[in-house]
């Protein structure tokens, strides 16, 4: 049997219903006024004011890796392209000289960094999710977390997806977040990559065939060690409005599946 968790927490509205405010009323005119609503009302307050700081984190989060990302690519990366030509050219004035190997291990470590870099800025931000899209970078990624990870797989997808910049960004995130799992703890021998668009929600589905585990075990640590995906996941669609399901099954796999609306949450 598998093991579903809902990891959507859905928000409560403050509803006071009519025998509610009649009680209050008849607690006004005789004893204090009902501490256990001041207390709920007080709760919700502070719920709703950290999703707003949340929403915020990571809006700002999001920004300042677009802005290191492209620093460490433009900036960094191309000084040291410069510096590579430079050392090539040396090379070539250096003959056969002992000096010649000194300056291919130097173009060598160059060229390690400029990998290091490259890596570096794609992990923070992809450009391509800015350049081209939801879709191509999706694609991207999972070809070069397969290849990582030594899985197959297979992506599917509507030809058009047209979402906004915020909600690209979640659906790319959650994405990555349940490859960079798979690569990490499933041992999957293939992965399934589907993301469709029904009606205003835009789904995502990431399937492994891989060793599964118990979500519930897992749920129950967030907090207590340093697992954070499952739950960075789940606070990237509730902030929209969306959920995030995961399902899993011994020795059989996992499936985490995505909801977001996409409008995307329109207060913030
Ligand atoms: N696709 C998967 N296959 C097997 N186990 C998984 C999978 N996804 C998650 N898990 C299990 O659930 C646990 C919690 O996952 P979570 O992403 O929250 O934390 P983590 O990956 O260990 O750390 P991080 O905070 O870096 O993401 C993992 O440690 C792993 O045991
Ligand atoms: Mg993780």
């Amino acid at each position: 049997m598998g093991d579903v968790e809902d990891l959507g927490g859905r928000r409560r509205k403050a509803v006071t219903k009519e025998s509610d405010r009649a009680a209050g009323r008849t607690a006004r005119r005789g004893a204090p006024p009902e501490p256990a609503e001041d207390g709920e009302q007080e709760l919700l307050r502070s719920r709703e004011q950290l999703q707003k700081l949340s929403r915020r984190l990571i809006g700002a989060q999001e920004t300042e890796r677009q802005r290191i990302a492209r620093e460490l690519h433009d900036d960094i990366g191309q000084t040291l392209s410069a510096v590579k030509m430079n050392l090539q050219s040396i090379r070539r004035s250096a003959g056969a000289s002992a000096l010649a190997s000194k300056i291919q291990e130097s173009i060598e470590a160059v060229d390690q960094a400029i990998r290091r870099v490259r890596d570096l800025s794609v992990a923070l931000r992809p450009s391509l999710l800015d350049d081209l899209g939801l879709v191509p970078a999706l694609r991207w990624y999972l070809d070069r977390q397969a290849q990582k990870g030594g899985f197959r797989c297979r992506f599917a997808t509507d030809d058009a997806i047209e979402a906004s910049s915020d909600v690209q960004t979640a659906c790319f995130r959650i994405a990555q977040e349940a490859l960079n799992n798979v690569v990490r703890h499933s041992g999957a021998h293939e992965v399934k990559v589907d993301l469709h668009q029904t009606d205003d929600v835009l789904v995502l589905t990431v399937t492994d065939d891989g060793r599964g585990f118990d979500v519930q075990i897992a749920v129950d640590r967030v907090g207590l060690d340093a697992s954070l995906g499952l739950l960075g996941m789940r606070e990237r669609a509730r902030l929209l409005g969306g959920r995030v399901t995961v399902e899993s099954t011994l020795r059989k796999g996992t499936t985490v599946r995505a909801r977001i609306p996409m409008a995307g949450a329109a207060d913030g």
